[in-house]
């Protein structure tokens, strides 16, 4: 709305009011004379997802940012964190090119769905291929849309195992590299361990975008996949995570309600013994309250055996609506953010890590924040989801059937079978070759 994004010193308030109404109600885009002068500045609206750890490092940075853009101020408004929310907010506000904000926070997996319906603007210039290569290449790929850039990776994420190193070294256990291990070391600690309330594994089971990064790790890292992939062992894969609940017990029913936060919030508590996460949640573990700093490790996510650790490549990006008024402004606030700079200070303060290979080899803040070590070859090696602008059609159609086989009310058969079918008839006649088969 005009009158939202231009601020200027306003001397008569009413005739401002009046010609705003005016200008609604006639569906001008009327400008008033003070808002042409030399004074008028630009506000860019900043809109994404709820971040944790410490939100004061952002708006320092957008501090900064104006300060190096004299008449350009920003305006950062959130989101809930969940991805799914997100992407119903963006979907509504981004049809029909008016949208109520100029930079906007894109999940790895919604980039080509936006570019190619011509809702988000292409970036190159901020960032041509010769800098490009400087980033996680699966992250480049993810935001790359007919040979144009249409977000740059703002930080980068992908699965991994948390541990307790205490509980395993009290018990002379090491951490798990198969799952059939991982059911075995915590069935063993817990029976050790009756009366201190503990889970096992905890994980993301609630029917939503989590759930689907789960369950393509699990039957990834038993050579299959969700779209595609040998039946068989995919179908093994989804009755392991059944069973976690059901047969092994190291899981509680309440995985089917699950997301990154509640499971954050349990293991963070001191209440379970392996959890499946991000890493951002590393940084408030180590947080000076917080019951178990010192007592955790990560390690990749464990396999079946045979086959390797397959963690799903997430993170955020970010992006420019094509209806912008201020796209120049708007990319240049994105190349700030995404700056070396930048990205170490959200990487040491936020615990978000960075999208720029070079930083994991930045002395001074790999030794302020050593997990970068252990992180990078998981990022490297961390597989997308599929890189399609249907992915949400893919993703929504597995969604509820993957999660019926957590809560026992399907075999993981029959889900599949339907999920398949789903699939199919959403697509359609559109061209899908290529995602149905292995990706
Ligand atoms: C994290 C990941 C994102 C993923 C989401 C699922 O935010 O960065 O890529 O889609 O979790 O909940």
């Amino acid at each position: 709305m005009l009158g939202m994004r231009i601020e200027r010193p306003i001397t008569n308030m009413m005739n401002v009011m009046v010609i705003l109404i005016v200008c609604a109600a006639l569906g001008f885009g009327c400008t008033p004379a003070e808002d042409r002068s030399e004074s008028a500045r630009v506000v860019l609206v900043f809109k994404h997802g709820k971040l944790s750890g410490d939100g004061t490092v952002l708006s320092g940075l957008l501090r900064e940012f104006e300060r190096r853009h004299p008449g350009v101020s920003v305006r950062e408004e959130l989101l809930p964190s969940s991805s799914d929310r997100q992407h119903q907010y963006y979907a509504m506000n981004l049809d029909g090119g008016q949208a109520p904000f100029d930079v906007l926070g894109v999940d790895t997996i919604w980039v080509q769905e936006f570019a190619q319906a011509g809702w988000i603007t292409a970036l190159d210039r901020f960032l041509p291929p010769a800098e490009q290569v400087q980033f996680f290449p699966g992250a480049i790929q993810a935001a790359t849309f007919g040979n144009r850039l249409y977000a740059v990776p703002w930080y980068i994420d992908a699965g991994i195992l948390y541990y307790r190193r205490d509980l395993l070294e009290r018990h002379g256990l090491a951490p798990p590299t198969t799952w059939p291990e991982l059911v075995r070391t915590a069935q063993l600690v817990l029976d050790a361990e009756q009366d201190a309330g503990l889970e096992g594994f905890v994980w993301q089971g609630k029917q939503y975008e989590g759930l689907i990064c789960v369950a393509l790790e699990v039957l990834r890292s038993n050579g299959s996949d969700l779209w595609g992939g040998d039946p068989e062992r995919a179908e093994a894969g989804l009755q392991f995570l059944r069973e976690t609940v059901a047969g092994y017990r190291i899981t509680p029913v309440s995985v089917g309600m699950a997301d990154e936060e509640s499971t954050r919030q349990v293991f963070g508590a001191g209440h379970a013994l392996f959890m499946r996460n991000w890493p951002y949640a590393w940084s408030l573990f180590q947080q000076e309250d917080s019951p178990v700093r010192g007592k955790i490790g990560i390690v990749p996510l464990p396999s079946f055996p045979g086959y390797a650790s397959a963690p799903v490549l997430g993170g955020w990006m970010l992006a420019v609506p094509s209806g912008s008024p201020h796209r120049q402004e708007a990319g240049e606030l994105i190349r700030f953010l995404t700056a070396p700079d930048a990205q170490r200070s959200v990487a040491l303060e936020m615990g978000y890590n960075p999208t720029r290979r070079a930083l994991y080899a930045d002395g001074a803040l790999v030794e302020s924040r050593p997990l970068l070590k252990d992180l990078y070859p998981i990022f490297l090696a961390a597989r997308p989801r599929p890189v399609t602008p249907y992915y949400l059609i893919l993703s929504q159609a597995l969604q509820p059937e993957v999660s019926a086989v957590v809560v026992g009310r399907k075999t993981p058969r029959v889900a599949l079978d339907a999920a398949r079918r789903q699939v199919t008839r959403v697509m359609g006649a559109r061209d899908v070759s290529g995602v149905m088969d292995g990706l």
